[in-house]
């Protein structure tokens, strides 16, 4: 449609004051950050994670959930959905790194990775669906990386698993979409978060946890008419 010069009315922002969030991994990092923003436009933002989130906002809940757990994971949506009858965002970004030659690398902490980063994502996207596909709307919004687009040395664990949430994410986008629904693979290179001291790698560039954090909310606010599906961020 041609433009008319008059100024538009049309909201050109998803609005998130009211609407229920969860978010995987709410303890440090992106994850962090990502709750204060969605609580400061004003959504019901619910966080699990195993350490407390000490966000003092009363628009949200920490929920303690070891995303490894499946009974975990049920008895925190059974908490949420005693509360509100649908989820209006899930963000699956609990996660973690372990880099090394795949000798190294021990089946069970593999095991554990496979579990948290790949996993739990499915789990608790089943648990979200039910009521977006009745609200024909909703959003999820999985945090993969750059690692889960090309190889890295020392990455064959890391990789896999990122590779898999991008297979996984894309797969639910086409799920999804004729629902209403959007599926977005966010893929971010480096960050400054805790997840170096676990992954004992140094990266040559980080982007701040904050402005990934926005990143992100830029995404979720776009028109519900819009899905990015798949995107990369990297340090500049
Ligand atoms: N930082 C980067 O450079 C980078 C780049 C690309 C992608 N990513 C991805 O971004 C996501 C967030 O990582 P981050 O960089 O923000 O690192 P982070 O600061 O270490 O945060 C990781 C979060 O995941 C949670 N988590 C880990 N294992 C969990 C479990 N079993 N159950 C529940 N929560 C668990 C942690 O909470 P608890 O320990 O309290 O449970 C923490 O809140 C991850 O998926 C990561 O792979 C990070």
């Amino acid at each position: 449609m041609a433009r008319t010069g008059k100024v538009s009315t049309e909201r050109l922002t998803m609005e998130l004051s009211g609407k229920v969030a969860v978010v995987t991994g709410s303890s440090s990092g992106i994850g962090l950050e990502l709750c204060i923003l969605l609580c400061s436009k004003g959504a019901k933002v619910y966080g699990l994670s195993r350490r407390e989130s000490s966000i003092g906002h009363a628009g949200f809940l920490w929920l303690k959930t070891d995303v490894t757990q499946p009974l975990d994971i049920d008895r925190s949506f059974d908490t949420i959905f005693s509360r509100h009858e649908h989820v209006d965002l899930l963000v699956n970004n609990a996660g973690f790194g372990v880099f090394g030659d795949v000798e190294s690398i021990h089946p069970e902490t593999r095991q554990r990775l496979i579990a948290t980063n790949l996993t739990a994502p499915f789990l608790c996207t089943r648990k979200v669906v039910p009521g977006m596909k009745r609200q024909q709307s909703g959003t999820i919004v999985n945090i993969s990386s750059i690692a889960g687009k090309r190889g890295f040395k020392g990455g064959s664990a890391y990789c896999a698993s990122k590779f898999g949430v991008n297979g996984f994410s894309e797969a639910l986008m086409e799920d999804l979409r004729e629902f209403g629904i959007r599926v977005c693979s966010v893929n971010p290179g480096s960050t400054d978060t805790e997840f170096f001291d676990l992954a004992g790698i140094e990266p040559k560039k980080l982007m701040k946890t904050e402005e990934l954090a926005r990143f992100v909310l830029s995404l979720i606010e776009l028109p519900d008419t819009m899905l990015p599906d798949q995107i990369q961020v990297r340090p500049l």
